[in-house]
């Protein structure tokens, strides 16, 4: 590992640091010192704490070379930064340290990531680009050392998109999933190891066409879950479809079978995993108690992220429980993320006549539980308005739509840059809809029916729009009781 390069890094980052602005900055959430922030990369446990690496760039709160950030944490509340990891800069990895995993044998931590090279003018596609995979180790968690590639080509000369690697144990070997694509067509390739060093290539464990599948599979991740295999992947490439799809790419799922002969099969749909305007690239650790647990970047290429004037930008979400409920998969705040909660204070809302009413709840960090009451409201749309400014010109809408019976969350009016609707559906005859709102200083988080749908957002309101009011149009809504906490500012 260049030392130089990781030092001139972490020299970059803490001169950035005094001159950062704070406006939007989470409290709660995991977002990088300084610098540009993509996909969370090496979830992991080792020695008794968890560790989330992530992508990026220390010189700017731009996407540039990539260099892997690193935070660890023993309650996935508290966070430490820890000085980056990976730096870019051998042959292999000149233009970036991509996305990848990491896995522990023994007292050893293993990064496994894809090395990027331009073959033409940095950043244009069009020149085409050289990956593959590399690996680098650690024994203090801390200081890696890298050992070069362990693959060096795609098995097609017509791979060139080539990364991703997830890597997992699997009886008495390990196993790796890639995301590729082919011409314009995507795939999803599996490789194994004995030694984490040399690896034979499967085959394609999943192949797409462009229409309807898309042109690439980012950031797959591959796992049991009760009793079914999950395909967790980013695929690029995809049309809207009525109300789905709507951002520039879709974090998605298939439940299906990995079969002995390393094929996928899918046995459902495909679905996004969230439903909000930033979600990508997730990925997932298996937590020593035995839960899934799954991080994504918050944020969604090409978004607007007026954080970036104040000299960072991106953030992940937090992190969450996966269960299977059938055919779906359900997302649950991690428990730990009850001690983040401070002062508690009762929401009796009770019934609203055509109105809106301001709460006496206030803040910028705050976890909100509450439920509304279909059975009784005759309202065409009834919630909540948070974030609100003192004039309410300002603020996030989150409401039952009760023409479309969907649950929408509209982000017109939430601040600098950002705009859009984003809802579930809310199915024929359900009585209540059960909220757990998560708001931090620059991020919305929605877990609807205890996680049966989310939805996660970034907004960019201003620091003192910190109203909540009620309000039902047109109609009754029925509140039911609820809770508000203020949230811990551990300024991460
Ligand atoms: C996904 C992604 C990955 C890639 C990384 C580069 O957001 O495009 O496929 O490894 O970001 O930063």
């Amino acid at each position: 590992m260049p030392v130089d390069l990781l030092d001139e890094a972490q020299r970059a980052l803490e001169t950035t640091l005094p001159e950062r602005g704070d406006d939007y900055r989470l409290g709660y959430h995991l977002s990088p010192p300084a610098g540009w922030m993509n996909d969370p990369n090496g979830l992991v446990y080792f020695r008794g704490e968890y560790h989330v690496f992530y992508q990026h760039h220390p010189y700017s709160p731009q996407w540039g070379p990539m260099y892997w950030g690193h935070a660890r944490s023993a309650d996935l509340v508290h966070w430490e930064h820890l000085p980056i990891a990976l730096a870019p800069g051998d042959a292999y990895d000149r233009d970036g340290c991509f996305s990848g995993s990491a896995v522990v044998e023994g007292d050893t931590l293993y990064l496994i990531y894809t090395g990027h090279r331009w073959l033409g003018e940095p950043g244009n596609d069009e020149h085409g680009m050289h990956q593959v995979q590399c690996l680098a180790s650690s024994t203090d968690g801390i200081t890696f050392t890298k050992h070069g590639v362990v693959i060096e080509a795609a098995p097609h000369p017509d791979i060139m998109h080539f990364r991703d690697p997830k890597v997992w144990q699997c009886g008495d070997h390990w196993r790796m999933a890639l995301g590729a694509r082919q011409g314009d067509d995507p795939q999803l390739l599996l490789y194994r190891s004995q030694d984490l060093r040399q690896w034979e290539c499967l085959g394609r464990a999943l192949e797409g066409r462009r229409q309807p599948d898309g042109y690439m599979w980012e950031c797959p991740d591959l796992f049991e879950l009760e009793g079914r295999d999950v395909l967790l992947f980013s695929p690029q490439g995809l049309e809207p479809d009525g109300y789905e799809r709507w951002n520039l790419f879709q974090n998605s799922y298939l439940l299906g079978r990995l079969g002995e002969n390393a094929c996928f099969v899918a046995e459902t749909e495909l679905r996004e995993i969230d439903h909000g305007h930033d979600f990508y690239a997730a990925q997932t650790l298996l937590a020593p108690d035995g839960r899934r647990l799954l991080w994504a970047w918050m944020d969604m290429w090409q978004s607007p992220m007026p954080s970036q004037a104040h000299h960072w930008c991106g953030a992940l979400s937090l992190p969450r429980e996966l269960s299977r409920d059938g055919d779906r998969l359900r997302m649950r705040p991690a428990r730990e993320l009850t001690a983040l909660r401070q002062s508690r204070q009762a929401l009796a809302i009770g019934t609203l006549e055509a109105q809106s009413r301001r709460l006496e709840v206030r803040g910028a960090l705050l976890e909100l539980e509450l439920e509304l009451e279909l059975t009784g409201s005759t309202a065409e749309r009834f919630g909540l308005a948070l974030r609100c400014s003192d004039d309410e010109r300002e603020r996030t809408l989150l409401y039952f739509d009760a023409m479309a019976r969907r649950l929408v969350l509209d982000r017109q009016h939430s601040g600098a840059g950002v705009s859009g609707v984003r809802s579930v559906p809310i199915a024929p005859g359900q009585a209540r809809i059960a909220l757990r709102i998560f708001l931090d200083r620059s991020s919305i988080e929605v877990f609807v029916d205890d996680g049966a749908y989310t939805l996660s957002s970034r907004i960019y309101p201003r620091p003192d729009s910190q109203g909540v009011s009620a309000f039902a149009v047109n109609g009754r809504g029925v509140f039911g009781e609820g809770t508000a906490w203020s949230l811990a500012d551990l300024k991460l």
